[in-house]
């Protein structure tokens, strides 16, 4: 009996330490404080053990082929290297800023070693991390296209990173519409309308609208003049 009322005291005595611990604001939720090394630890276990629970087992595409490398560079580009940095892109202020920093990828020996636990990260991302998840406008095959670029940056001097950069977003352009559109349509060919169109319909438009301009204000003198003779 007397282990019990013991053991309630100790429960008691957690849970009111634990409430005056939050009420008064003790635990910094600021990014620019570390997280202990134990804290770090015991979220990055959990991390861990979450995501491999979760990841299937998916058929993994070939990462070292080079159409795959080449069609992911874009999409790396615009959308992951501000976090997580490239060949030629050495810091940022979201890699500086972010807590937990985002890992610069392209540096680690062991990427996608489990490459169906990267493939889930990348598809649905981590919570209350900053890494959001892709899969809601990316196709799974542009996830695995960005893990082969990431795969083979390793590599790569930041020249040839950026010309594979640009000769990815020419194959979008150019060629997203005919070859493999069903796997890349979405966001590639939004990426490239609106670059392309956007520019074009909004000059054209101007275009159009100065020229009408200009006829209805030439019109409307020779109506007055054509008035005046009649008077
Ligand atoms: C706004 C910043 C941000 C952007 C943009 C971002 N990430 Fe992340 N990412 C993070 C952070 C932060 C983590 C670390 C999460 C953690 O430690 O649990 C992370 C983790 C990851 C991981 C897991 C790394 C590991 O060590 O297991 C992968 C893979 C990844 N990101 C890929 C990508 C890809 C691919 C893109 C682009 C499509 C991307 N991320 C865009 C912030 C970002």
């Amino acid at each position: 009996m007397f282990n019990v009322k013991k053991l309630s005291i100790y429960v008691v005595v957690i849970a009111v330490s634990g409430f005056l611990f939050v009420w008064f604001g003790v635990f910094n939720v600021s990014a620019s404080d570390k997280h202990w090394a134990i804290t770090s630890s015991f979220l990055e276990w959990v991390r861990n053990r979450s995501i491999s629970a979760r990841a299937e087992d998916l058929t993994v595409p070939d990462l070292n082929d080079t159409v795959r490398i080449k069609r992911g560079a874009a999409n790396y580009a615009a959308m992951c290297a501000q976090c997580h940095l490239a060949p030629g892109v050495d810091t940022s202020e979201l890699h500086e800023g972010l807590n937990p920093q985002p890992p610069v990828l392209y540096k680690k020996a062991d990427f996608a070693e489990k490459p169906a636990e990267t493939f889930w990260v990348i598809k649905n991302g981590i919570k209350m991390t900053g890494m959001p998840a892709w899969g809601i406008y990316n196709s799974d095959e542009q996830i695995w296209d960005m893990i082969a670029t990431i795969k083979a940056m390793g590599k790569m001097t930041p020249l040839q990173y950026q010309i594979l950069v640009n000769s990815g977003q020419h194959t979008h352009k150019g060629g997203g519409h005919g070859e493999t559109g069903s796997n890349r349509s979405g966001h590639q060919e939004n990426m490239g309308n609106s670059e392309i169109g956007g520019h074009s319909h909004s000059q054209s438009s101007e275009h159009h609208a100065s020229p009408t301009q200009h006829q209805d204000i030439t019109e409307k003198p020779a109506g007055h003049h054509d008035d005046g003779h009649t008077h």
